[in-house]
């Protein structure tokens, strides 16, 4: 069954999936969950095509926001070019904690509604 809260970009290439990004509405932000591109396929304007997808899909009504490990600097630079800000809020869920127990730090991207 499809949710409509939800929507999924797939990257092939060939018949291999190189990447997905992620999105879903939320009550009161919108949320951009996963944005992912295998090594290879990094660099080349990718990431940029499928965040522009993302930001169209979800519109800008609501804040848009995010999480990323602290240390990824190259996906912060992204995030930042378009319009994303560090909000200064630490994330700790589920998904941070790796099986050892050790803790990804995350931190909180915002990109502010143009309402
Ligand atoms: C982060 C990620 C999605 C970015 O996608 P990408 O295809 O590598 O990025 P693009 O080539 O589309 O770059 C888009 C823009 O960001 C810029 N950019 C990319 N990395 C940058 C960096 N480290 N510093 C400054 N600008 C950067 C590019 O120059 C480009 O700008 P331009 O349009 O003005 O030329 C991709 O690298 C990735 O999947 N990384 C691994 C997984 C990851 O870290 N995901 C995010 C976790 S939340």
């Amino acid at each position: 069954m499809t949710d409509p809260l939800w929507h999924y970009w797939v990257v092939k290439d060939g018949g291999k999936i190189v990447g997905f990004c992620i999105a879903r509405y939320g009550e009161k932000r919108n949320i951009l969950e996963a944005i992912h591109l295998l090594l290879h396929y990094q660099g080349q304007g990718i990431g940029k095509q499928l965040l522009d997808k993302a930001l169209n899909w979800l519109g800008r009504s609501k804040d848009i926001e995010l999480g990323v490990s602290e240390y990824n600097n190259y996906a912060i630079s992204f995030y930042e070019k378009f319009g994303f800000h560090k909000t200064g809020k630490s994330l700790n869920d589920e998904m941070t904690v790796l099986p050892s127990g050790r803790v990804i730090p995350q931190i909180e991207m915002l990109l502010p509604s143009l309402k």
